[in-house]
């Protein structure tokens, strides 16, 4: 495989995924191609087919979504366009070039009410809380049409980021170093998972002798809260403020959030790849700034 066409090339994942094929040895002569909003909306379909057309990828990566829970909330039609007739314009524009697709979903397709032991596995079923969690279970659903040349992948609280608007790791250290005790949910679970493992674990993916089809959980190890997160954000950085607890209900969340989201990686483990514990990661990335 040597041509890759990345969607939401310039958000948190997009970023990283690009700087990781360009680093691994075994995909750093591939041509890739990154497209952001700047380039063209991904609800314009016509706009999607001709960038897909012109470029004849092997493989879609596409991270772009409208990402952002409460403003999906607020906004529905805007949640509705991006993330499934987005999903759409590329599903659509991979069946016309017969490229494969590898497209991001979210842990947030569950209601995170009784997840079962050791987490949600690839075939639970789906019941979404919020309107972000309904569009993405929609978009898997037109990723699941192209067969055996698609994947969906579904992860957890990135983090790894350089936008502190949408990274509670990057958003807790400012604060923190300005002196703000960061007020971190305590009740509240899932994997929280670092970009830059992530990326690589997709480069695994693409550079496997077998392609991988239908769904599949990639995350770091661990559950935890933001909060258990921020605590150890400050065991690493013993400056920072002691971070606030604080209750989902005290959140002002719009829509609701699953309690316990905890995503099993038993099918990526089988494929031969287990990701770090999340502690490693939050230090490598904190080695990083
Ligand atoms: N962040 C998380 O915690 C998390 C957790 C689970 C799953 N995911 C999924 O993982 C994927 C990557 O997430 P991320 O955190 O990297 O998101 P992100 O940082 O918000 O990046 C998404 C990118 O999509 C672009 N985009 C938004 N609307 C668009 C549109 N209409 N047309 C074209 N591009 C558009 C954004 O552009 P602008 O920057 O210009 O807005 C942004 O660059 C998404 O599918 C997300 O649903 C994320």
């Amino acid at each position: 495989m040597a041509r890759v066409y990345v969607t939401g090339a310039d958000g948190m994942l997009g970023t990283a995924l690009r700087r990781a094929l360009a680093e691994d040895p075994a995909t750093a002569h591939w041509t890739v191609r990154g497209v952001s909003l700047q380039d063209f909306d991904i609800s314009d379909a016509r706009a999607v087919a001709d960038s897909v057309e012109a470029f004849r990828p092997d493989v879609v990566v596409h991270t772009a979504a409208h990402a952002v829970v409460d403003d999906c909330e607020r906004d529905p039609a805007l949640a509705l366009r991006v993330n499934v007739a987005g999903v759409r314009n590329v599903a659509h524009a991979c069946r016309r070039t017969g490229s494969r697709l590898v497209s991001l979903s979210s842990d947030y397709v569950f209601d995170g009410a009784a997840p079962p032991d050791g987490g949600y596995r690839e075939d639970d079923l789906p019941s979404p809380l919020s309107v972000y969690g309904v569009t993405k279970a929609a978009g898997e659903r037109v990723c699941a049409l192209l067969g055996d040349r698609a994947l969906s992948v579904r992860t957890s609280w990135l983090f790894g980021g350089e936008d502190a608007r949408v990274d509670v790791v990057l958003a807790a250290l400012r604060s923190g170093a300005d002196g703000a005790p960061a007020a971190l949910v305590h009740d509240q679970y899932s994997r929280p998972t670092y970009t830059e493992d992530l990326a690589r674990a997709l480069v695994f993916l693409l550079t496997r002798p077998e392609p991988v089809s239908g769904t599949l959980h990639i995350a770091n190890a661990g559950t935890a809260s933001w909060h258990d997160v921020g605590l150890a954000l400050r065991e690493l950085r013993p400056h920072l403020p002691e971070p606030k607890p604080l209750a989902m209900t005290e959140c002002g969340f719009v829509g609701g959030r699953p309690r316990d989201s905890t995503l099993s990686t038993g099918r990526l483990t089988a494929l031969g790849l287990t990701l770090p514990h999340w502690r490693d990661a939050l230090e490598r990335f904190c080695a990083r700034l």
